[in-house]
Formats: C-alpha cells, sequence, structure tokens
C-alpha cells in the first residue's frame, strides 16, 4: 500500500487494484490540495502516426520526443525533498510506443518506484512489447472513438501479458448511442477480459471538431440513465475527471466514489517540451517552464492562484455544488449542466 500524510491531508493507494482513497483532517473532509501531486501526466512526445480524426494534440510524424534525460529530469524534479515522489504517472504523447527509448523511460520510471502507466492507440501492439512491459505497468489505456476500433487481436496481446487494460472511449455527441449499447452490455463479450472502459469527454481542440462535443439531448439523457443502471452484467465503467459535473447533478452515484476536476489540486501534466501546466488540455494557458522554475516553486506558489479561481466555480442550481470545481476552465462547452 502506497501512503502519505502531512498534516491535514491523507492519501493511500493500492497498486494492485489502482484503488485510492483520499481525506482531510477527519475522514469526512476533502482536503483541498496535495503538498505533492498524486499523479503527473506526461507526454513524452507528439509524435504520432495514426492521424486520429479526434486527436486533440493533433499528434502527427513530426519527431518531436522528450529526451530520457529530461524525463528523468521531470521525475526528480517532483521528487519532494521531504515528502517523496509521485505515486505514478500516466505516460502520453503522441504514441508513447513509437518513442524510441519508450522501454527505457519505463524503466527509469519504476527505478524511482513510481508506477507507469500509459495510453495507446494500439497499432504498434505486438506480444514481444506486451512481454516486454508485463510486471511494470500500472495500466494500459487503449484509445478508441468507436467499437469498430477496438481490434480484439490487441487486446488479447496485453491481456496474455497480464496487463491491466482499459479502454479508453472517447465520448463525443456521435458515439452517444454506441456508448449506450457498451452500457447495455451489448459488447461483453469483446470487452471481456479488461479491467474497465473509462469514458473520456470529447475536448474540441487540435483535430477534433467543435461540432462534436457532447449536447444533452435524449441520446445523452438515456446514457445517464443507463449509468444508473445496477441489473445489467456489463464491463466496469468510469469516467474522466471532466465528466464529473454531469455525474453530480444528474445521477445517483455517491459522490464520496466521485472525484472533481483533479489538475492543479492533486494531478499536474507536463509537455514533452518540460512545460508544466493544470491539466493536458490547458493549451498553453497557466502553463510554467521547468527550464525557467522549480517544480515546487510552479506547485506551491504559481498554481495559487489558478486554485483559488476555480476551486468552487460552480454557479448551477445543483445539491452537489459544493463538491463541484463547476465548469471546465479551458473548455467550458464540454461541462452540460452549466447553460
Ligand atoms: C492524445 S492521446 C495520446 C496517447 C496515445 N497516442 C493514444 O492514442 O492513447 C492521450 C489521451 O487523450 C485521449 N484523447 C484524444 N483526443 C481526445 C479528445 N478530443 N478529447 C478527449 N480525449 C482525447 C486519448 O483517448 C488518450 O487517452
Amino acid at each position: 500500500m502506497l501512503e502519505r500524510h502531512i498534516a491535514d491531508y491523507h492519501f493511500i493507494a493500492d497498486p494492485t487494484t489502482g484503488m485510492t482513497m483520499r481525506w482531510g483532517t477527519t475522514i469526512k473532509d476533502n482536503p483541498t490540495w496535495a503538498p505533492v501531486p498524486e499523479l503527473a501526466d506526461i507526454s513524452i512526445s507528439n509524435h504520432c502516426s495514426k492521424g486520429c480524426s479526434f486527436c486533440y494534440k493533433d499528434s502527427c510524424i513530426n519527431n518531436e520526443f522528450l529526451s530520457v534525460e529530461d524525463y528523468c529530469r521531470i521525475l526528480d524534479s517532483m521528487n519532494h525533498p521531504q515528502y517523496g515522489n509521485v505515486f505514478q504517472v500516466a505516460l502520453g504523447g503522441g504514441e508513447p510506443l513509437e518513442h524510441p527509448d519508450f522501454l527505457e523511460i519505463i524503466a527509469e520510471t519504476c527505478r524511482r518506484s513510481i508506477v507507469p502507466n500509459f495510453t495507446t492507440n494500439g497499432m504498434q501492439l505486438t506480444p514481444k512489447i506486451c512481454g516486454s512491459l508485463s510486471g511494470k505497468i500500472g495500466a494500459v489505456a487503449l484509445s478508441v472513438s468507436s467499437m469498430a476500433d477496438l481490434e480484439k487481436k490487441k487486446l488479447a496481446f496485453l491481456i496474455d501479458a497480464g496487463i491491466k487494460t482499459n479502454i479508453h472511449y472517447v465520448l463525443s455527441k456521435n458515439n452517444l448511442e454506441e456508448a449506450c449499447k457498451i452500457l447495455r452490455g451489448c459488447y461483453n463479450e469483446l470487452l471481456n477480459g479488461i479491467n474497465a472502459i473509462v469514458f473520456l469527454t470529447y475536448k474540441p481542440a487540435g483535430r477534433a471538431n467543435a461540432k462534436d462535443v457532447i449536447q444533452d439531448n435524449k441520446f445523452f439523457r438515456a446514457f445517464l440513465s443507463l449509468v444508473d443502471e445496477t441489473s445489467i452484467a456489463r464491463p466496469r465503467f468510469g469516467f474522466d475527471a471532466c465528466f464529473v459535473p454531469m455525474l453530480l447533478k444528474f445521477s445517483h452515484i455517491n459522490p464520496s466514489f466521485i472525484d472533481t476536476c483533479e489538475g492543479a489540486f492533486f494531478s499536474v501534466y507536463i509537455d514533452h517540451k518540460m512545460n508544466v501546466s493544470p491539466c493536458s488540455f490547458s493549451a498553453g494557458k497557466d502553463s510554467y517552464s521547468l527550464k525557467d522554475f522549480a517544480f515546487y516553486d510552479i506547485w506551491n506558489h504559481k498554481f495559487n492562484s489558478y486554485r483559488t479561481k476555480w476551486k468552487s466555480n460552480c454557479s448551477v442550481d445543483c445539491m452537489h455544488k459544493s463538491l463541484c470545481h463547476g465548469n471546465c476552465p479551458y473548455y467550458p462547452q464540454i461541462t452540460i449542466c452549466h447553460e
């Protein structure tokens, strides 16, 4: 069990199950932010040869890679002299498996007792690479925006290597109907063996289009009512933090199991040029370079005005208002419990 207890901040994580728990002065309190981020989302490149139409990073074949040296510098900058390092990293890009030194990056992460996770488009997955990663990875997420994109063979390479595998399903206006089918159990056979399917709120950045953002329509409401269903056999599922305002407002999920937007509060994003920002969708806003500032100067001081502004920004009539950070600071149009 990983744990950290600093003054009014308490956190435990079970690396085997991925289960985490956080509390404040008492078990009933929520700390506002963590003295050391729990998770760092690190983009190790912007190079990718797949060209997904929904890619918010607009990644392409451009050979923009973070070097292993700079990656190690990032990890070491987050190692707090008193409290230790982040517990886990989520590696993205670009396509992590197209980084020429990806296995070295994983080794450097493990060497520091940090759990590496990554997301992939799946193109480069082979039994060999899955074998090399076996036993070293917290979880892998395979990104899709349609079930037709999910290759059973690639999924099997991961599952057969004993790697905990999630599906990242980018949820847009166009696939809500298919997402309902997933929650009705229609894809149980294809999804057999996965850990969970995680619905990611479609962000209109990069190659993703503003017209495809989720809208409050009958499919959206059907999807939400299926979230609350307890009688259907289906894979485990979850959501990214961007979907949380809608879950709090429209679903009956116990709010104790829901974490609001964590960026700059409990997690941090670092891009392949070593810029630190609250999350990967900040598109250069609230961003500070590790070449100019020490990590804990950014985390402890530079992010303070962001935290003050976004701690409780909800203006909606909602019973869970006090738990919610409100609309997304960068793409307010994705938070559709707002007007
Ligand atoms: C940009 S991808 C890069 C990593 C890897 N190439 C992949 O395909 O997973 C990082 C994460 O962003 C997600 N993603 C991509 N475009 C998105 C969008 N427009 N809105 C929300 N999430 C998106 C992907 O599903 C993945 O989980």
